[in-house]
């Protein structure tokens, strides 16, 4: 089963696009299971399905919620990751929402999260002309690389993000694919070349702030770069979904992307998954293993 950090957002009353997760009740979240019994055309006992009641170990449900994966094809975990919401969630906030053009220079913070690895690896794949990435530390900034083809790499701990970008990329960015938030949306803003696009996928670094993060204190650039920024919700975009999934299994078979995982053990470790993707003690995708 999947955590993700948006689960952190449905542990709170706050109005959002998802209800919040019922106190007393299981949580909810992708996974992918076998099937034990099934009186539903199209899923017969061992065929791995994806659906989304995660947090328990024994699902029942209609089979209008699930989908038949092949777990031949790709490992089980795959389906909640790169061929799941996690790898369309980069190809279309890199397609539809930031318009990636061939020759763009791309920043992509949480870069060696599960979207961000996703992310940098695509735009490569797209055109890209050079992929800069940030992450929490010198393990990851390496992975990213010497793993992932990353051209640049920082480690946001590790100075000024502001700093690190005009390094990096003197010229500027042409696209900002955001997972983070606060200070590497405004250094983002800062470094934006004439005509840039940010797709705001996520906010991290206030996702358990009690009072509202200060905004970029320089949103006028935008008037001089004549710069775009949208939030997405992936929920939007699956009409992508064969579009993704048909390249990244060439993709994946050609080696031009790859996945890792962080992997924590049994459903009495779940809290300590979901918490670790939090804190960053995951490298790409983070699953529980059932
Ligand atoms: N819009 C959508 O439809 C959609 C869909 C999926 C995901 N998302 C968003 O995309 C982002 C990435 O999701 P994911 O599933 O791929 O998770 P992930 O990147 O695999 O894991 C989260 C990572 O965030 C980093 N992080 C935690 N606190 C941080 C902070 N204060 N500052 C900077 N980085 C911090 C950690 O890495 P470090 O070690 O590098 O800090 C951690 O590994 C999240 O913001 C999520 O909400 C949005």
């Amino acid at each position: 089963m999947s955590v993700d950090p948006y689960m952190r957002g449905r542990m709170s009353d706050a109005k959002s696009y998802a209800a919040p997760f019922e106190l007393g009740k299981a949580m909810e979240g992708g996974a992918v299971g076998v099937v034990e019994e099934s009186r539903a055309d199209g899923f017969a006992p061992g065929d791995h399905v994806l659906h989304g009641l995660g947090w328990r170990e024994v699902a029942v449900l209609d089979a209008k919620a699930a989908r038949v994966v092949d777990v031949d094809a790709a490992p089980a975990s795959a389906y909640v990751g790169i061929l799941g919401m996690t790898g369309l969630t980069a190809y279309a906030g890199l397609t539809r929402i930031a318009g990636l053009k061939e020759g763009d220079v791309v920043f992509v913070s949480g870069a060696a999260g599960a979207v961000g690895g996703a992310v940098g690896q695509i735009a490569k794949a797209l055109g890209a002309s050079r992929v800069i990435g940030s992450a929490g530390s010198p393990e990851k900034v390496r992975h990213l690389t010497e793993d992932l083809g990353f051209d640049e790499a920082f480690s946001y701990k590790d100075g000024r993000v502001s700093d690190h970008l005009r390094e990096l990329a003197p010229e500027g960015i042409d696209v900002y694919f955001d997972n983070v938030g606060g200070e590497h949306l405004e250094a983002a803003i800062g470094s934006l070349r004439l005509g840039g696009r940010i797709a705001v996928c996520g906010m991290i670094s206030v996702y358990n702030d009690t009072e509202p993060a200060p905004g970029p204190r320089n949103l006028a650039r935008l008037i001089q770069t004549r710069g775009k920024i949208q939030g997405f919700l992936v929920g939007d975009h699956y009409d992508l979904a064969g579009e993704y999934f048909g390249r990244a299994a060439g993709w994946l078979a050609d080696g031009t992307l790859s996945s890792r995982e962080t992997s924590v053990d049994g459903i009495d470790h779940a809290v300590d998954g979901f918490l670790g993707v939090l804190r960053g003690e995951n490298t790409g995708k983070m699953v529980v293993r059932l």
